[in-house]
């Protein structure tokens, strides 16, 4: 019987001290893999599970991940073959559906990239087990125990995987997910990730921005339009003035007018546009809400007076026209 010692020695993405290396009498449970496969090609196959998945090389721990062993016996002792772990089954459906992939699908690709590039465990995976994005993992762990769960869950990832591929950690991802809780009317939840953000990213004006954003967005749904205008007026003179732009209060406005409260929206935008008056979205924002409010003229003469001072303005000039076509 042949004694089939695969040896990992094929160093990949991280160098080891010791080479990884297992035995075992004979291969008898491949079902995607050819069934007189080489240790060679066995070996990358397992590696790129290994690498796909982010699971740990040394002493083949990752392997169990999927297989069935015991870290405190050697791994030639373990019982490969074995199907026990559910991991196991689906890796299996994965490793034939990438198969698929790339003998059925991406051969029909013509031309294709020079050198074709070839889809693996990692193109998904990008070193995770979970291959859900950031915001359903976080939904996920919101629905089971709440912000404190998914900010504890942001926490842990970030530690972990910043600066890979496995997870997107931009400002605008977390912010997503923060104005998905405030639609929903959880604006304390939003306003605790919201500042989750500005921690994580304390130099980015938009993390601080997104988070006042929130704040008023949760004052006007508490204490009415009034409360939240001279919350943002107390703000001018204060810390939070550094971060105002022109689109904090925009962003409150189209919160709002998605939520149907046209009056409001309408009063925010005007307060936006006399702290603005000179940049393009505070005119283009207080001008559309005034058009859906039926007050078309007074839209048309905000577009022609902003013209008649930005005569070069394209986008401006677009909307004019296309607002003109619907007069
Ligand atoms: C993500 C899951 C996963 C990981 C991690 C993984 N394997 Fe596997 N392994 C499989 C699957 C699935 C098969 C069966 C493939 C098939 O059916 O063709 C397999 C088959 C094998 C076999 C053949 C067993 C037999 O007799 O049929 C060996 C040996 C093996 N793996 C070694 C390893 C080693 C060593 C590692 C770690 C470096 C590893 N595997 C990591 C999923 C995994
Ligand atoms: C085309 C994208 C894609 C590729 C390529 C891919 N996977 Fe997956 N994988 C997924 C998705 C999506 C899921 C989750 C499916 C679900 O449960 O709804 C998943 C789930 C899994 C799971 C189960 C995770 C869990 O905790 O339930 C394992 C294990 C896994 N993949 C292993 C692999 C391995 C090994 C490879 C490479 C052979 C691979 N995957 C390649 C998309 C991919």
């Amino acid at each position: 019987m042949p004694r089939f010692i695969f040896t990992l020695a094929v160093l990949g993405f991280f160098s080891l001290a010791t080479p990884l290396s297992f035995a075992q009498k004979t291969l008898t449970n491949l079902h995607v893999l050819p069934k007189d496969i080489s240790e060679d090609e066995l070996s990358a196959s397992m590696l790129e599970n290994l690498r796909g998945l982010g699971l740990r090389r040394r002493q083949n721990e990752g392997c169990l991940h999927c297989h069935v062993g015991d870290m405190e016996q050697p791994s030639d002792s373990w019982d490969w073959a074995s199907d026990a772990k559910p991991a196991k089954g689906k890796a299996r459906t994965m490793m034939a559906m990438v198969r698929d992939i790339n003998a059925q699908h991406l051969e029909k690709l013509e031309p294709r990239l020079d050198p074709p590039m070839r889809v693996t465990c990692y193109t998904c995976h990008a070193g995770r087990i979970d291959p859900r994005p950031l915001p359903d993992v976080l939904a996920a762990a919101y629905g089971d125990g709440g912000i404190e769960s998914a900010m504890a869950r942001y926490r842990e990832l970030h530690e972990r995987y910043f600066g890979g591929d496995a997870y997107d950690f931009r400002v605008g991802v977390l912010a997503g997910v923060a104005f998905e809780m405030a639609g929903r009317g959880a604006f304390d939840d939003a306003v605790a990730l919201a500042e989750l953000n500005t921690e994580v990213h304390p130099t980015e004006p938009a993390a601080r921005r997104i988070w006042l954003q929130l704040r008023l967005g949760r004052t006007h749904a508490e204490s009415g339009n009034t409360a939240a205008l001279s919350e943002f007026d107390g703000w001018l003179r204060g810390p939070e003035s550094e971060a105002i732009d022109p689109a904090l209060l925009d962003g409150v406005g189209w919160g709002l007018f998605r939520r149907d409260r046209q009056d409001d929206a309408l009063a925010v935008f005007r307060r936006n546009h006399q702290q603005f008056p000179e940049e393009y979205i505070p005119n283009e924002s207080l001008a559309d809400a005034l058009w859906n409010h039926g007050e078309r003229d007074q839209a048309i003469e905000m577009f022609e007076a902003w013209l008649a001072r930005h005569p070069d303005h394209a986008m401006a000039r677009r909307r004019l026209a296309t607002l003109k076509r619907q007069l």
